[in-house]
């Protein structure tokens, strides 16, 4: 038998317990042996719970019981979960978590320190909520170079899109929906703002290319900006709206960034919608594979964790080889990147469309009965740099959006 801690009884760790109890001989088959909670940390009580006899509230408990061979920190935020989980380590014990904050700002380190120990640092849930992505890329993709990754990787803006896109939702409404749901952040600024998907695409990025990507280096945009007019007009086309976490080799140069992105069915992750991700990874040998699941939610996000747990009981006093070193990686300047935009601007078409072509070249226009006093138009494929430049010279601009194919 196998004795582990969970660190944090809230959605995901609740979900932790949860997962243990009702799959709990299926679970020790794979194992090869009983996992049992012996303790769960948390600050509050839980009176008339079962769990109230397994809850400490002082982590020294955990941490000098010598049964204790697993600690599962599922607490979220860097801190006090950044200083538990080194000490847990320190200690000998091996660590499971669902923290992406954790894992994009200290992940090299644990890993190192891991190593170091002869134990494991793993996260299968910090990216991708139930999808297997992180053991995929560590272990299964490994004859090939990636060339790519490319992800919806936030199930609150996707739901958000989604419900906006198909019932015409207004947006803090789909968010609150998503909030009880128990999908969002604490602070749904994270996932809004494109800070969530930030970090899980530093995180697959920093394991795909073998060294540290600094979530403050990637560029980041979320999908406040993105109003119903937009879905609209994209709607027309056949386009689909979406937040992209992007990661992409091009001659050599690495480019990543988060941005919401105009995609049309030829896309493979036009059909991921509502809550659900999808990942789609591009190896030199390979080719293309995608990954579709749960991204967000207590069960799948808890069956990822004890999937980790399990993978741990396999492996205790070895260390499961994480290629991700401290070493900085050099990104691209996005500047250079080259797409084609969508751009929604105020006027009427036939009086604008000289002067828009004049600085674009030819664009395909597009322009709604329903909506008087202002089009859009999509141009042909330009750098970052070069679309800013003439943007600057044409007035009105209302939202622009990058067109991926
Ligand atoms: N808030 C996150 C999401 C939870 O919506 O995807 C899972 O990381």
């Amino acid at each position: 038998m196998i004795n582990i801690a969970v660190l944090g009884y809230g959605t995901v760790g609740s979900g932790v317990v949860e997962v243990i109890h009702t799959n709990h001989e299926s679970i020790a088959k794979k194992a090869r042996q009983e996992i049992n909670i012996k303790y769960v940390l948390d600050l509050r009580d839980f009176p008339g719970d079962s769990i109230q006899e397994k809850i400490v509230h002082d982590f020294e408990v955990i941490l000098k019981d010598e049964e204790i061979k697993i600690v599962v920190e599922v607490m979220g935020g860097v801190n006090p979960a950044y200083t538990f989980v080194k000490s847990a380590l320190e200690h000998g014990k091996s660590v499971v978590t669902s923290n992406k904050e954790l894992v994009a700002k200290h992940g090299s380190e644990l890993i190192a320190l891991a190593k170091e120990k002869k134990l494991n640092f793993l996260f299968e849930a910090s990216v991708g909520g139930g999808i297997p992505i992180i053991r995929p890329l560590n272990q299964s993709l490994t004859a090939d170079e990636i060339c790519e990754i490319t992800g919806i990787l936030n199930g609150t803006t996707n739901y958000i899109l989604t419900k906006m896109r198909v019932d015409g939702s207004d947006f803090n409404e789909v968010l609150k929906e998503a909030q009880a749901l128990g999908y969002a952040e604490r602070n749904p600024e994270a996932d809004i703002e494109g800070y969530d998907t930030c970090r899980k695409i530093a995180i697959l990025s920093s394991l795909a290319f073998g060294s540290q990507v600094d979530y403050e280096d990637v560029y980041t945009e979320g999908i406040t900006n993105i109003t119903a007019k937009d879905i609209l007009f994209a709607d027309q086309c056949g386009y689909s709206i979406k937040l992209f976490g992007t990661s992409k080799k091009v001659d050599g140069k690495i480019y990543i960034m988060v941005a919401p992105a105009m995609i049309t069915e030829e896309n493979p992750l036009y059909s991921v919608n509502g809550v659900y991700n999808g990942i789609f990874v591009k190896g030199n040998v390979l080719g293309d594979v995608m990954f579709y699941g749960s991204g967000a939610g207590k069960l799948p996000t808890a069956s990822a964790v004890v999937s980790d747990v399990v993978d741990e009981v396999k492996h205790i006093g070895t260390n499961i080889l994480t290629t991700w070193s401290s070493k900085k990686l050099e990104l691209a300047d996005i500047k250079d990147s080259k797409k084609r935009f969508f751009v929604r601007i105020k006027g009427n078409c036939l009086e604008r469309i000289e002067e828009i072509e004049r600085l674009f070249g030819k664009v395909h226009t597009i322009e709604l009965a329903e909506i008087k006093e202002e089009f859009a138009f999509l141009t042909e494929e330009l750098s970052e740099a070069e679309y800013a430049k003439k943007a600057e010279q044409l007035s009105g601009i209302l939202n622009r959006i990058r067109v991926y194919r």
